[in-house]
């Protein structure tokens, strides 16, 4: 048992010296964080897959990539995904399993949890909790299946650690990824792969930006934003791009199961709590 750990680990340690190119597939990558982070993969080296349901053609050719349209609440189009990012590069070696995030997505309705449209919880679960599980489910398959294992990143959010109110789905969604990211840690560790998500904050994506711009007084819109951060500023799309490298690649080879807040320190402070306690 001990014997075969050590030689994982020294596999592990080999692979991280081993300059083959390695694939990546990015979903719901064509805008905002997803774009980002196949941009900085491809800065990195890795061949970049972006797979979404909107074009993303002109970015995969910009970063050298490929693109397959593939919606991620549907297991098969996830799984012809995957299988394509094989057939081209012979493995997957990286999976960043966004799920989606838009006005929908967060919950069409912003009502307490009692109040709460079944059909509207049960879509909102299906895209962003399925959606995540169905990258997991084929891709931790296809890595146990190579030596070299691979790398996976699931998105979380500040929400999967504390209660929004109104966001009752989306926060249960974003909690639940957490489990499932520690679950498939411990399941998957003996292969090689490892499993860990991130937790980002409110970013400044394009779509926040102009939500922040169109709002009748923008800077104090910003303010309020980043009012809630110990590091009173949004992060950057880039700043969550930067995190997500780092946890795919083999500078941390022995983290995993964990879910790592680009938060500016917003889960350190007591949310809504008068100044003189935080
Ligand atoms: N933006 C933030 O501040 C923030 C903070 C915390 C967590 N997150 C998480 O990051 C992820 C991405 O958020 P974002 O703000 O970059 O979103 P976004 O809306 O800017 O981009 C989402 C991308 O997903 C694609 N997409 C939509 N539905 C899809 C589907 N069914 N299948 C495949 N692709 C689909 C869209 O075309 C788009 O390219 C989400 O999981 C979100 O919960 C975002």
């Amino acid at each position: 048992m001990l014997r075969s750990a050590l030689r994982r680990a020294a596999t592990r340690s080999c692979a991280s010296s081993v300059s083959r190119q390695k694939s990546a597939l990015v979903t719901g990558g064509v805008q905002g964080l997803g774009e980002a982070i196949a941009r900085r993969l491809a800065e990195d080296g890795y061949k970049v897959v972006i797979a979404d349901v909107q074009d993303g053609q002109m970015l995969a050719d910009e970063i050298e990539g490929r693109f397959v349209e593939a919606d991620v609440s549907e297991p098969r189009q996830v799984q012809a995904a995957i299988a394509e990012v094989v057939a081209t590069f012979g493995s997957l070696d990286a999976l960043v399993n966004l799920g989606r995030n838009n006005a929908g997505v967060v919950g069409s309705q912003q009502v307490r949890l009692g109040d709460y449209d079944v059909e509207d919880w049960k879509r909102v679960i299906d895209i962003n909790l399925n959606g995540v599980f169905y990258g997991l489910k084929y891709g931790l398959a296809q890595m146990a299946q190579q030596e070299t294992g691979g790398s996976i990143v699931n998105m979380s959010s500040t929400a999967g650690f504390r209660g929004f109110i109104n966001l009752g789905p989306y926060t249960a969604s974003k909690f639940a990824i957490r489990g499932m990211t520690r679950a498939a840690a411990v399941e998957y560790g003996n292969n090689n792969i490892r499993v860990n998500a991130l937790a980002p904050a409110a970013c400044e994506t394009p779509l926040l930006k102009g939500f922040i711009e169109n709002s009748p007084n923008p800077m104090m819109t910003y303010n309020f934003l980043a009012g809630y951060h110990a590091i009173p500023a949004l992060p950057q799309v880039k700043d969550v791009a930067d995190a997500c490298a780092f946890l795919l690649s083999d500078q941390a080879r022995y983290i995993t199961g964990h879910t790592l807040p680009v938060d500016a320190g917003t889960l350190c402070r007591v949310a809504n709590a008068p100044e003189r306690f935080n």
